[in-house]
């Protein structure tokens, strides 16, 4: 028998690798996806089947994580096995913008969730997954941070998971419920949002690399973050619900690298080396050499005499909007829980995530069509 999982937040870079890697597994997946006037399902194009295809593995309904009626019909006609609620206004900055809103979406979110399985008699057969994160920990109180690192959350957004943390694990020792927190540390991708930290780097240098943009404008570069890929992690969290019992686990690589070690790393990937100057708001990152080879072999030679041009010049700068009321600034997760209890492993390092993400943003900006557009339309990931 096929299981059936419901995953929120479906559209989003975690929903799309975790949709495809059930459905490769077997798996009827349902989706949660909001109403957009945009097509908002890019990320999962190639997976859709047109609703008059018989026994459909993919299954999207409209709904929202504000809205208790909605997720309990949802749920209700779809009997998951397994729930995924990935859903939320999933960015840090943002959520100081919108924090009433974050604290419905992301807090409360996981309430409804938990209640609608409650009440549909449901807790016996469905099994929930909560996407925590290593934004709990905030200003650490350990390092590295585990399980049993106390929080202390810096930001709208990781108060309102604390709470989405704590009603999971209330529920499960409430109502017996099989309902779990995976505390993942930052997880990256070719199919990252464009205004997290990598992927606005990655694009922005593949950009610069082909003449489309002179210098990308940074926040805060010292703050440290421990990176993985997103195809990893969501491996663990379908471990995380085969498990006979409900537990929390720490997902992270054990790595902390700078933002502006990821800069740096990012532009050697396209044989550029760059020199950082000055500090604070006054920092900037300059073209110090160029390796024609690597170069040429990973952008075109078509493009290296006008990027030779750019020797000595400000790729990078600094703007005081991208920095935070209240910063993060070290993250360093010990997943050694999750390595003997579920057996996980990550396939990626953070070399093989940058190389991923810089082949695939150059590729993206190379399209014809892209270029054409002005490069705001970002279709097509798979390709
Ligand atoms: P993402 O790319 O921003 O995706 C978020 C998803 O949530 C999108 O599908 C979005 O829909 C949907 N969504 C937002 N608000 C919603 C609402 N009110 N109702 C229903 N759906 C809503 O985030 P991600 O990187 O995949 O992360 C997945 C989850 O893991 C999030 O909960 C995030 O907070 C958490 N997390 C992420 C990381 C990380 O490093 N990526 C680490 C720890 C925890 P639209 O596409 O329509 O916007
Ligand atoms: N976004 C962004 N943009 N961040 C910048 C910039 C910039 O221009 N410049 C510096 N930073 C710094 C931020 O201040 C932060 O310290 C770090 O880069 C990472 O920022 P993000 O990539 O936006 O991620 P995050 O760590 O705040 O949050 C992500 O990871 C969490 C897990 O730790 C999100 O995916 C959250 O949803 C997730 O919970």
């Amino acid at each position: 028998m096929s299981k059936t999982a419901l995953i929120t937040g479906i559209t989003g870079q975690d929903g799309a690798y975790l949709a495809e890697y059930l459905i490769k597994k077997g798996y009827t997946v349902h989706g949660l996806k909001r109403r957009s006037s945009l097509f908002n399902t890019e990320r999962i194009d190639h997976l859709y089947q047109d609703p008059h295809v018989e026994n459909r593995n993919l299954i999207l309904h409209y709904g929202d994580l504000t809205d208790s009626l909605n997720l309990t019909r949802v749920i209700c006609e779809t009997q998951p096995d397994e729930i995924y609620n990935l859903a939320a206004m999933s960015h840090v900055k943002v959520s100081f913008d919108t924090p009433e809103y974050t604290a419905n979406a992301d807090g409360l979110g996981v309430l409804r969730i938990l209640e609608a399985v409650r009440l549909l008699g449901l807790t016996k057969k469905t099994r929930i997954y909560q996407a925590s994160t290593s934004e709990l920990y905030g200003l650490v109180q350990e390092v590295p941070q585990k399980e049993t690192t106390p929080f202390y959350p810096r930001s709208p957004y990781a108060v309102a998971k604390l709470y989405g943390y704590w009603i999971i694990v209330n529920y499960r020792e409430a109502y017996g419920m099989h309902a779990s927190n995976g505390i993942l540390f930052n997880h990256e991708s070719p199919l990252r949002g464009e205004t997290f930290v990598t992927r606005k780097v990655t694009r922005a240098i593949a950009r610069i690399a082909l003449g489309m943009q002179d210098k990308v404008y940074m926040g805060n570069l010292s703050a440290k973050r421990d990176w993985g890929h997103a195809k990893d992690y969501v491996r663990a969290m379908h471990l995380i619900l085969q498990q006979d019992k409900p537990d929390d686990y720490v997902i992270a690589s054990g790595v902390t690298t700078s933002i502006r070690e990821f800069i740096l790393r990012a532009f050697r990937e396209i044989g550029a080396e760059l020199r950082f100057q000055g500090s604070g708001i006054n920092e900037t990152g300059l073209l110090d050499a160029v390796d024609d080879k690597v170069f040429s072999q990973k952008i075109g030679p078509e493009y290296l005499d006008a990027f030779r041009k750019k020797i000595g010049r400000e790729l990078v700068g600094i703007d005081a909007n991208y920095f935070r009321p209240t910063e993060v600034d070290l993250l360093i997760g010990n997943a050694d829980k999750a390595r003997k209890k579920l057996g996980w492993e990550p396939e990626y390092t953070l070399q093989t995530l940058i190389e991923d993400m810089m082949q695939s943003d150059i590729k993206l900006m190379k399209k014809d069509s892209y270029l054409k557009q002005g490069g705001y339309h970002v279709l097509n990931y798979f390709e």
